[in-house]
């Protein structure tokens, strides 16, 4: 029976945005919370279809799963990486455009172009630092493949680059993907089974639930990293676009973007997107156009911020708007925290239609754990054990003014 209403339970200690608090209830509570599952997204009763989407170089078949919703919004996605590869939504006068980068084919997502378009990241998502963490005594050693860093589960094995197995929900607009990641693969413990459901409802939302258990301790923190043009993929920058993060703190990052353990307030700085704030605005040297320029994080967005409210708890992260188009997205999430990264290493590759990705030409806004969290005990803790099963719910929901 698939599950396709999985609820917003996330696992996690009991945990607070407020430092002191967070270390506070983190050294009481030892055990992982799980939290009541309530309905977060309206009804889906569209459709799915199937259709082949090439075969990967190792001459694996993929598949492309059309859904449409009672209004006729699409979204497609593949079983290479469980990855959203398109998401067609109205604007102020109905006009529909597809407003994630992707590719054609999966011969696309294999190329050098993809940096992680739309896929399902993991078993870890964003960096683990100098790949090693400890657990229950043992040393475990990942791939360091953002030297010197881990990043995004690591290499040919990350599960973005795996062919998931599929099931349409009969009735729904909805598709659920299945894997089973063995036991040391990347370097991680323990067997871990995952299920990733896209649902489009016809409040045109997409929802995303994951879903893990595993038979060893591991640590897990799965996301989506689609790529947002709410213009339209591959029409220019996003600079313009406006944005509201529900996040009063962020973590402060070292020059490898690894946190440094602290949880600073956002106010007073180019970080405060408590209210709505055009994304070009703060951001130093914003005319640079060569990708090499934007090494530093301070050349673009790419950080961590710490979500108000109680993780756990289904809730407003953000809503990202584009002036022009007036096409609006609201993301509900019940994670810890949110990963704004500005598309700073967008090169101009090919994507979709022979459309062009610049620099700055999307922007990633990516639920999860705060980065690095099996090196920091104070974070919430993204360890999964045997006989608990990973639950964490994010709705992205669509409108237009
Ligand atoms: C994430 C990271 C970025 C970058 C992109 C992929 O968002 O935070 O630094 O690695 O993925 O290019």
């Amino acid at each position: 029976m698939i599950d396709s209403n999985a609820g917003v339970c996330i696992i996690s200690r009991m945990q607070s945005n407020l430092p002191c608090i967070m270390k506070t209830a983190a050294a009481a509570v030892s055990l992982l919370i799980m939290n009541a599952c309530t309905s977060i997204s309206g009804p889906s009763t569209g459709s799915v279809k199937q259709a082949g989407f090439g075969n990967t170089k190792a001459g694996e078949s993929t598949e492309l799963y059309t859904l449409k919703n009672a209004n006729g919004v699409v979204a497609k996605v593949t079983t290479y990486g469980a990855t959203l590869v398109e998401l067609h939504v109205p604007d102020k006068d109905g006009n529909l455009a597809d407003v994630i980068n992707g590719f054609d084919s999966v011969a696309g997502y294999e190329g050098d172009g993809n940096q992680y378009f739309g896929c399902t990241t993991g078993r870890v998502c964003n960096r683990i630092a100098k790949g090693k963490f400890t657990l229950d005594g043992t040393e475990y050693t990942l791939a360091t493949n953002n030297d010197p860093n881990h990043l995004h589960g690591g290499g040919d094995k990350a599960l973005s680059k795996q062919v998931w197995k599929a099931a349409p929900v009969d009735g729904q607009a909805a598709v659920v993907f299945t894997l089973t990641s063995p036991d040391g693969e990347e370097g991680y413990p323990g067997n871990l089974s995952m299920k990733v459901t896209y649902t489009l409802t016809d409040a045109d939302e997409l929802r995303i639930d994951y879903q893990a258990t595993t038979d060893k301790a591991t640590p897990v923190n799965l996301t989506n990293h689609a790529y947002f043009n709410l213009g339209g993929a591959g029409t220019g920058t996003v600079l313009d676009h406006e944005l509201t993060l529900n996040a009063d703190h962020f973590t402060p990052v070292d020059d490898t973007l690894i946190p440094t353990g602290k949880i600073d307030p956002v106010a007073g700085t180019e970080l405060d997107f408590r209210t709505a704030h055009v994304i070009g605005d703060r951001i130093p040297d914003k005319g640079a156009t060569k990708t090499e320029d934007a090494e530093s994080a301070t050349l673009g967005y790419d950080h961590n911020f710490v979500l108000n409210g109680k993780a756990g708890t289904h809730r407003l992260a953000a809503r990202l708007k584009d002036p022009d188009s007036g096409r609006v997205m609201e993301i509900y999430t019940d994670q810890v925290a949110i990963q704004f990264y500005s598309g700073n290493f967008l090169m101009n590759q090919e994507g979709k239609a022979g459309k062009a990705y610049p620099f700055r030409g999307a922007l990633c806004l990516e639920t999860q754990h705060n980065p690095d969290s099996v090196n920091h005990p104070d974070f919430p803790s993204t360890i999964l054990r045997p006989g608990q099963t990973y639950r964490t719910t994010t709705v992205h929901r669509f409108s237009a003014e």
